[in-house]
C-alpha cells in the first residue's frame, strides 16, 4: 500500500510520522477523518504538517484565513480548533469531497464558508474586491504554485502569512532521484522556490516537516 494512504509521508521517517500522530490529545471529528481518510483513499495533512499548521495558528491567532484545498477538511479543521475565533473561508472544486467536509464541519460545530468554486476564480474575485486574509493555507495542486504565488502574496494583510504545503514534493525537489513522471510537478516546484526567494517585500522559511511547508511572511 501506498505509504500517503497510511498517511506517512517520505520525509520525515515512517516511525516518527507515526509517534507524532499519536502524540496528545486529538478532537473526535480529526480522529474520524483520519480514520475515513484512510479507508477511502483520501489525501490530508501529514502529522507532523498539521502539528506545525496548528502550532502556528495557535501563535498567530490570525482573524481572516483562506483555505485552498479543503479536501475532506482535516486541515481547516485542525485551523478551527487551534484558533476558533478565525474568519475560516476554504476553496475547493470537487463537490464529492466538498460534501463530505461539510459533514465533518457540521459534526465539529465549526463555522467555516466553503467555496465549491475553482480557487483562481476566488482569487481573482477577492483580489478585484480588495480582500485580504492574515493567514492563507495552500493545499491544492502542487504544479500550480507558480500561479498562486504573486496572487496569493497580494491578497496577504501586512504582517499575513501564506503557508504552501507539499513544496518539498517527497524530498525530489531537493535533489531526491524521482520517477520521470515526475518531472513536470518538479520542475514546477523549483520553478516556484526560485520566485519566492526572489520576491523582495516578504521573507521565506522552509520546513521539512510533513511534505515540506513554505512559510511566508510579508
Ligand atoms: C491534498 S487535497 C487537500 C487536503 C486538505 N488540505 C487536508 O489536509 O485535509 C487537495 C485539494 O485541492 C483541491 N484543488 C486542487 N486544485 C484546485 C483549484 N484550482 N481550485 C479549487 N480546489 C482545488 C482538490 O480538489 C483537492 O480536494
Amino acid at each position: 500500500m501506498f505509504k500517503r494512504w497510511q498517511n506517512l509521508g517520505e520525509i520525515l521517517p515512517d516511525y516518527l510520522e507515526k509517534f507524532v500522530e499519536d502524540f496528545g490529545k486529538k478532537e473526535e471529528v480529526l480522529l474520524e477523518i483520519e480514520e475515513f481518510a484512510k479507508e477511502n483513499k483520501v489525501p490530508i495533512l501529514l502529522p507532523s504538517a498539521a502539528s506545525f499548521l496548528r502550532f502556528l495558528v495557535s501563535l498567530l491567532r490570525p482573524k481572516r484565513v483562506l483555505e485552498i484545498g479543503t479536501g475532506i477538511g482535516y486541515s481547516t479543521l485542525n485551523i478551527y480548533y487551534a484558533y476558533p475565533e478565525a474568519e475560516i473561508i476554504t476553496v475547493d472544486s470537487n463537490k464529492k469531497r466538498a460534501l463530505i467536509a461539510k459533514e465533518f464541519f457540521k459534526k465539529a460545530g465549526a463555522k467555516v464558508e466553503l467555496l465549491e468554486k475553482d480557487a483562481f476564480d476566488v482569487i481573482r474575485d477577492f483580489l478585484s474586491q480588495g480582500k485580504t486574509f492574515d493567514l492563507i493555507f495552500i493545499d491544492s495542486v502542487k504544479a500550480e504554485y507558480p500561479f498562486f504565488n504573486y496572487k496569493v502574496q497580494a491578497l496577504l494583510s501586512d504582517g499575513g502569512v501564506a503557508v504552501f504545503d507539499n513544496v518539498l514534493f517527497r524530498g525530489y525537489v531537493a535533489g531526491r532521484e524521482f520517477d520521470k513522471r515526475y518531472r513536470r510537478t518538479v520542475e514546477l516546484l523549483k520553478l516556484f522556490l526560485s520566485q519566492v526567494k526572489e520576491y523582495p517585500a516578504v521573507k521565506n522559511y522552509l520546513f521539512p516537516v510533513g511534505d515540506g511547508l513554505l512559510v511566508v511572511l510579508k
